[in-house]
């Protein structure tokens, strides 16, 4: 569960800043799946890094799981987001000299460093149907394949809730459906908690919820 209570962000300073978002209030149950839509510059990215605390607001309250982060300490974010959040950006950001195996389980040892997940990552490879690469490395797959690796790397902690920022934006219309397909599937057979931005129009059939964003305000929310 997210609330958000009068949420601004204006970036920069003096007569330079940009207010990008303008009061943002809602609310995201557990296990929806919800789309954040609008137009380039509407301010999607910046809600969804405030959201996953990749960032500060300038104003407003968060809880998150019935905690308010925005009372949290530099590290207590820090401990919170990897234990407790995922997420895949457009570029899959893998790392490449890691094998396909390494780059799902290697990161989780920053949250929790005594517990091997070897076993988790070649299971959540092999939901995300790339089982049989586990010992191939980023470079050797396709885009839409490396995007899956970066969402089976996302889960490897359990997170609460899957963020994801334009996932499918670099991949072809097939590949772009596979991934779709694939967050679709793991709302509704996991109940995994996924807050998606995206701007494809035709997205929407895929989600429970669209949130639309126009000019930093909320202008539409149906689902
Ligand atoms: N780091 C930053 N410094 C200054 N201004 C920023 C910064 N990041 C974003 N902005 C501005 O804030 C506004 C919202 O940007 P944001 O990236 O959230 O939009 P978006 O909806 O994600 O757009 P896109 O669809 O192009 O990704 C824009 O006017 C943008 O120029
Ligand atoms: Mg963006």
């Amino acid at each position: 569960m997210i609330v958000i209570r009068d949420l601004h962000k204006i970036y920069g300073r003096g007569s330079n800043t940009t207010h990008a978002l303008k009061g943002i209030n809602m609310e995201i149950r557990e296990g929806e799946f919800v789309a954040i839509m609008g137009r380039s510059g509407s301010g999607k990215s910046t809600l969804l890094h405030i959201l996953g605390l990749l960032d500060y607001p300038s104003s407003g309250e968060i809880y998150i799981e019935g905690i308010d982060v925005s009372r949290m300490s530099r590290e207590q974010r820090g401990g919170f987001r990897l234990r407790r959040l995922g997420y895949v950006f457009q570029e899959y950001s893998l790392l490449g000299e890691l094998s396909v195996l390494e780059n799902v389980y290697l990161p989780s040892l920053a949250a929790n460093p005594y517990q091997d997940y070897r076993q988790r990552a070649t299971e959540l490879l092999e939901m995300v149907g790339l089982g049989e690469r586990l010992t191939h490395y980023p470079s050797e797959v396709s885009g839409g394949e490396q995007q899956r690796i970066a969402i089976a790397r996302a889960l490897v902690n359990s997170p609460g809730i899957l963020f994801a920022d334009e996932p499918t934006a670099s991949l072809d219309v097939k590949s772009a459906m596979v991934v779709l397909n694939l967050f679709r599937r793991l709302n509704t057979e996991r109940g995994q908690t996924v807050v998606m931005v995206t701007h494809e129009p035709g997205d929407e059939r895929y989600v429970d919820r669209v949130i639309r964003l126009s000019d930093g305000r909320i202008d539409g929310d149906e689902g």
